[in-house]
């Protein structure tokens, strides 16, 4: 009599993992047809080098932060070490967020390259392999935040960053920066005469990212590639249907690799070119909406040009410290989500300060596809019981 019970129960337990959000297996052991997706219904949450607000930035515990905070992008800087092994970090040198200044064996790798047009000295990635590269501890960039962290971090690898995102309880979407691509190119080189857009697009491939915007494909593993060299983002479409962003940097900048002026990339003949490239900008937060002492001025047409051109517009970088936060938002970051998400209407938003972000989502636009699908659960898991209860009585 018990054994006639068994095969019911096993059904109705694959039903909770599959659709019931609390219960997760482990992750290794999670499928991706049984994972929660990645919301597409409101602006996306992309976690700026992890949860860097709270700990070391671009290091495994800053990512696992952000996934445990809701964020629906992890973001990184890939650069390279001499070797040619893709690393997760932001400044081509060390020197602001390790300990490299306590590593007496490294001392004399000091340098002086030009970067950007700007001749700057420092500890270069590109001068230091992997294996040495992993000796360092990361550290927090900025003084006024947590410091508890600092020494504890290694710096990671490309691919250590995407297995976070992949064995992740739910679906996380990743959104890795070609960083620097003139200089990484300048200094690193790979067999074959591949270059670094070639190994960061292969990297990609090697762990299943494929598939254009909101396909299939790619809502089981999202990613969005960004970079602030156009020519990189080109080049890498002959390699790949994966969606890209254009970043835009302050007015006063030109681009790295075309030296193209802010007007010029920003126009409406320059948009017209680039939408066959990329599916949207990534522009700094000032450039939308000017600022003058300290108070918000009157916003461009940025957002709007975009938007015609079918563009999506995810501007950088959302900080919750006061020091960040202009006099309009009275010291209150939900203040300024609220005016770039309802006012502004961007499409996504890098914040330094995933939970943040996610609280003010999920109290202002609380996924209500996400409310009906527990709905449709719980229907499923009434018909289950039925089905149960009607085989008991037999
Ligand atoms: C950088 O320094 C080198 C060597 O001193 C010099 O030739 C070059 O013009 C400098 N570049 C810039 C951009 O200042
Ligand atoms: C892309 O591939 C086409 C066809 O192979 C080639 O003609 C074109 O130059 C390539 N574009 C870039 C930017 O590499
Ligand atoms: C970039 O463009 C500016 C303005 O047109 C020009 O003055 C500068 O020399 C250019 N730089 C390079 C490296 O071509
Ligand atoms: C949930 O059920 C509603 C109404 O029965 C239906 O319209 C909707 O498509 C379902 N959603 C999913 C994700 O199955």
């Amino acid at each position: 009599m018990a054994s006639t019970y068994i095969v019911p129960i096993i059904c109705l337990s694959l039903a909770v993992v599959c659709v019931a959000r609390p219960i997760y297996p482990l992750p290794s052991k999670v499928r991706n047809d049984c994972r929660q997706p990645v919301q597409t219904s409101r602006p996306y949450n992309i976690a700026h080098r992890g949860s860097n607000g709270e700990i070391p930035e671009e290091t495994a515990a800053a990512y696992m932060r952000a996934i445990d905070e809701g964020t629906d992008f992890i973001e990184t800087d890939i650069l390279s070490s001499k070797d040619g092994v893709l690393i997760c970090f932001h400044d081509v040198t060390l020197d602001d967020t390790t300990d490299i200044g306590n590593h007496k064996e490294f001392q004399n790798r000091k340098r002086t390259y030009e970067v950007q047009g700007v001749n700057t000295t420092g500890f270069f990635t590109v001068d230091f392999t992997l294996k040495e590269l992993k000796r360092l501890r990361v550290k927090q960039r900025y003084s006024f935040r947590d410091q508890q962290y600092n020494g504890k971090f290694p710096i990671i690898t490309f691919e250590e960053f995407i297995s976070i995102a992949l064995d992740a309880p739910r679906v996380v979407g990743i959104y890795p920066e070609i960083k620097n691509p003139v200089f990484i190119n300048q200094h690193v080189k790979w067999p074959g005469g591949k270059q670094f857009e070639d190994r960061f697009v292969e990297t990609l491939k090697k762990y299943g990212y494929k598939g254009s915007y909101l396909s299939k494909d790619w809502l089981k593993q999202p990613v969005f590639i960004q970079s602030f060299a156009p020519t990189s983002l080109v080049y890498v479409s002959n390699m790949t249907d994966m969606p890209k962003i254009l970043l835009i940097d302050d007015v006063t900048v030109p681009t790295q690799d075309t030296n193209q002026s802010y007007w010029e990339i920003t126009s409406d003949a320059y948009f017209d070119y680039i939408k066959d490239y990329v599916v949207g900008i990534g522009p700094w937060k000032d450039t939308v909406v000017p600022v003058v002492d300290n108070y918000l001025q009157t916003p461009t047409d940025l957002v709007s040009k975009a938007h015609a051109h079918d563009l999506q517009v995810h501007p950088y970088t959302f900080r919750n410290e006061n020091r960040f936060l202009h006099f309009d938002f009275h010291q209150d970051p939900y203040q300024e989500f609220s005016y770039w998400i309802n006012k502004i209407g961007v499409d996504g938003l890098f914040t330094d300060f995933t939970g943040s972000l996610h609280n003010f989502q999920e109290w202002t636009q609380s996924l209500s596809e996400e409310a009906q699908d527990d709905k449709n659960a719980s229907k499923l898991l009434d018909k289950v019981a039925f089905l149960i209860s009607s085989y008991k009585k037999q």
